[in-house]
């Protein structure tokens, strides 16, 4: 049987993913490649460290020019997190003559058109499904399976640590730092859980996505952006109250005037389909011109969903797929797609949540919704609890509106209006609500 030697750059909980796939089923990779996939070497920081997978002797290397020097090898799966010297050794790779696979999303995020261009100009190619929602082949779909369409929309949740947070908060009323550290010890949150918690993974992500959705270049740091690290457990409780889920949402959609992109806590309907992706898992709903809604579950995050998707790239590029689609589809081309235009986020209409500490006195509703009228808002329910006990009630206590639909710039500008307002103690939370 034909034989492809591969390396493994960097052997974090990813890469370890990888070796084990390829090494303990060997047999099933083969079939699926129709030839042997031979992990010749593993390129480390430090061989002495323990390792959860048993290599065979002579793999596992401090040397990436072990893996540059040999010609045998000629697919490399790049698993080293972050930028630097993450984009030097791909470009180091690419030019020794290497296929790239790679999970670095934040890298594509970042240098797409540089490592790019690179790839194509040596007649390489690099393939990074593992880069955005880990076991979901989201980027195969799309760029393949759904090209006869126009797409229009693409929403989802991006982010495998922050969903789990927010997932056990909720469920279980666990501490936010005690969710962290169990996302990292899981395997789920980045080397920076902050990328993670912050919106900053899934807006790199959602900016990849928009660019095989929409052949738009969208620089991630300009997607209007909110994470989870701010999240109040009492907007879980008052969310649930109402029949939601708060779950860390990306969309993208398309419309006459521009593309409409953002990541942010959203209050998401219980009963709908993203409402119900719990843990690690992530979602994504896609409509197309042609085939209407399609929607995707998977694990986003986490070891072997991962390295799941490393692999099937690294059969991928060994069979010859990934190059026929990387030179077709010219990803992030420097000059192919046009930066895309971002649609004014003032003119997006949507429903909104606000929690508002205020003063409990006679006026002080009647103050906040003049407010909202006065800027059109409509509002659709309000919650306020009393103490429960009947002796005395709560000042201040939280006031909760869920408004029809309205603008951002409507809402934006009621927001700081009703927060100059003497009855209102405190900063208002206000998050979108998705039905
Ligand atoms: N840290 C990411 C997440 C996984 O939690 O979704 C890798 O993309």
């Amino acid at each position: 049987m034909e034989k492809t030697n591969v390396a493994i750059v960097g052997l974090g909980t990813v890469g370890t993913g990888v070796a084990r796939l390829l090494l303990d089923h060997g047999d099933r990779t083969a079939r699926h490649a129709g030839r042997t996939m031979w992990l010749k070497k593993a390129v480390v920081k430090d061989p002495t460290k323990p390792r959860d997978v048993d290599l065979p002797k002579g793999v596992l290397t401090d040397s990436l020019d072990d893996v540059i020097d040999d010609p045998e090898i000629t697919v490399v799966a790049q698993l080293i997190g972050g930028l630097e010297p993450a984009r030097t050794v791909m470009l180091r790779l690419l030019e020794s003559g290497k296929d790239i696979v790679t999970a670095n999303k934040a890298l594509l995020a970042e240098h797409g058109p540089e490592l790019f261009t690179r790839a194509r100009e040596l007649g390489r190619s690099i393939a990074f499904e593992a880069a955005v929602a880990g076991g979901i082949p989201i980027i195969a779909n799309i760029s393949q399976c759904l090209s006869a369409n126009q797409l229009r929309s693409l929403e989802g949740i991006l982010n495998g640590t922050s969903n789990f947070i927010v997932t056990q908060m909720d469920e279980n009323g666990s501490s936010y730092e005690d969710v962290v550290r169990e996302a990292q010890r899981l395997g789920y949150a980045e080397a920076d859980p902050t990328m993670d918690v912050d919106g900053t993974d899934a807006a790199q992500k959602l900016a990849i996505l928009a660019h095989l959705a929409f052949g738009a270049t969208v620089d991630w740091s300009e997607i209007p952006r909110v994470g989870i690290d701010q999240l109040d457990p009492n907007d879980l409780k008052y969310a649930k109250e109402l029949d939601y889920r708060i779950k860390l949402l990306a969309v993208a959609n398309l419309a006459e005037d521009g593309l409409e992109l953002s990541v942010g806590p959203t209050l998401v309907r219980v009963g709908t389909p993203l409402a119900e992706v719990r843990d690690a898992f992530n979602a994504i709903r896609v409509i197309g011109d042609a085939v209407g809604p399609v929607f995707y579950h998977g694990l986003g995050a986490g070891q072997m969903p991962t390295a799941s998707a490393v692999v099937a790239d690294m059969i991928d590029t060994a069979v010859g797929r990934t190059r026929l689609t990387f030179q077709t589809l010219e990803y992030f081309s420097i000059d192919q797609p046009p930066r895309a235009k971002l649609r004014d986020a003032d003119t997006l209409v949507g429903r909104y949540y606000y929690r508002l500490p205020v003063a409990n006195h006679p006026g002080t509703l009647a103050a906040i919704a003049t407010v909202l009228a006065k800027h059109g808002i409509s509002i659709a329910s309000v919650i306020q609890h009393e103490k429960g006990d009947g002796s005395q009630h709560l000042d201040p206590v939280p006031l909760v509106i869920m408004t029809h639909e309205a603008t951002e710039g409507a809402a934006r500008a009621a927001t700081s209006e009703i927060e100059s307002l003497s009855a209102v103690t405190g900063p208002v939370v206000r998050l979108r609500v998705k039905d």
